[in-house]
């Protein structure tokens, strides 16, 4: 039996192997052709010491040295000992360079391309590879401006497994990447991409879920909850959805269909623009009372522009509950 590992490196990039229930993490990758860090390949000397973000796994033998009673309690583990019994996500303590791996360019053709509203769009690309591109839901690509050096960073809407790859986009007015698909972007249009990258994905389900989503910070959430919704959940999950105008606020009939598919899930939607017709006006903070952070037995999952993400945290400080778990995105401009 093989398992999908994914390997998480210090700069972002993740990358997927096969390793068989028998098989080390270190001897699987190396077979892969990627060189995570090794020396003594023996539980001696603690070089690869890793961290084991999910999955159940056998750890292997090693030494105190190498790792001690209370790194392995945390969920550090020595990759040239520690044998898989599930798919787990691994963070390698090194570049993807330093490593000799690197992230996945391809190609992708322009599918679909649709406006939900005018201040925000959803488009799809075919890539041209035969099979699915294999990601974390949460994580996001690199998407390269057609007629430009430049890319931009987009979360993935869509779930890992299909083919085509959707996302969710905000028609930035004096934006170049938003000016391509408002203006010159048609259906067969050629776009280069690299992915996948970063470490805001869906952890295993623990505890119960609160997801914020700022705009188009929607994006990664869709990926998230449709997976959700296709393999079950044992936890609640609420998403918090606060836009700034009402023609920000998209997908709704998306979110009513997961909440019919996915028991336990709920929502919550709110506009700031105090000129709104929409019953809750103001950030969506407002109308989450206390109790929603469980006691901090929660996984909190924030994603959006990076001053909500900042309000976000205000509100956990006020509160004075910190979440067992807590992930964000901040949708940061480019430079
Ligand atoms: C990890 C990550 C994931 C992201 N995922 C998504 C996503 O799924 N959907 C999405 O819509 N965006 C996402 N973004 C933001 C996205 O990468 C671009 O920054 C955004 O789309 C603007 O690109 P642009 O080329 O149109 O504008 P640019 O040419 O980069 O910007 C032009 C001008 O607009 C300003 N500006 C840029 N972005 C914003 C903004 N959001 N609000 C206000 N002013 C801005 C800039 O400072 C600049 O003055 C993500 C960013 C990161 C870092
Ligand atoms: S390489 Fe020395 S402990 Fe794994």
């Amino acid at each position: 039996m093989s398992h999908t590992i994914a390997l998480q490196f210090e700069d972002g990039v993740t990358r997927f192997i096969d390793c068989a229930e028998n098989e080390t993490i270190a001897s699987a990758a190396y077979r892969q052709k990627v060189n995570i860090p090794l020396d003594c390949r023996d539980g001696a000397c603690g070089t690869c010491k890793s961290f084991c973000e999910s999955g159940r796994y056998d750890g292997g033998e090693y030494i105190e040295e190498a790792l001690s009673e209370d790194e392995a309690r945390a969920g550090y583990v020595l990759s040239c000992q520690m044998r898989p019994r599930a798919d787990c996500v691994l963070r390698i303590q090194a570049s993807s360079s330093a490593c000799k791996t690197a992230v996945e360019s391809d190609q992708g053709r322009l599918t679909a391309l649709e406006w939900l509203s005018p201040s925000t769009l959803r488009f799809s690309i075919e890539p041209q590879r035969a099979t699915p591109l294999v990601f974390l839901p949460g994580q996001y690509a690199h998407l390269q401006i057609p007629g430009s050096e430049l890319s931009r960073a987009y979360s993935f809407s869509s779930p890992a497994g299909r083919h085509a790859l959707s996302f969710l986009v905000r028609n930035v007015p004096d934006g170049r990447m938003s000016a391509y698909l408002r203006e010159q972007a048609k259906v067969g249009d050629t776009l280069s991409f690299s992915a996948p990258y970063g470490s805001f994905y869906l952890r295993e389900l623990r505890r119960p879920l609160l997801l914020l989503a700022g705009g188009t910070g929607l994006a990664p959430f869709l990926s998230m909850l449709e997976t959700l919704a296709g393999q079950g959940c044992p936890q609640p999950v609420l998403l918090g959805y606060g836009v700034t105008h009402d023609a920000d606020l998209v997908c709704l009939d998306e979110l009513e269909a997961l909440r019919a598919r996915l028991p336990g899930f709920e929502y919550i939607s709110c506009v700031a623009d105090a000129d709104s017709t929409h019953p809750r006006r103001g950030y969506v903070t407002q109308y989450l009372d206390a109790g929603v952070l469980n006691g901090g037995d929660v996984d909190l999952y924030v994603c959006g522009p990076p001053a909500m993400v900042d309000s976000v945290r205000a509100w956990l400080g006020e509160l004075g509950i910190q979440p067992a778990g807590f992930h964000f995105e901040k949708f940061a401009p480019s430079h």
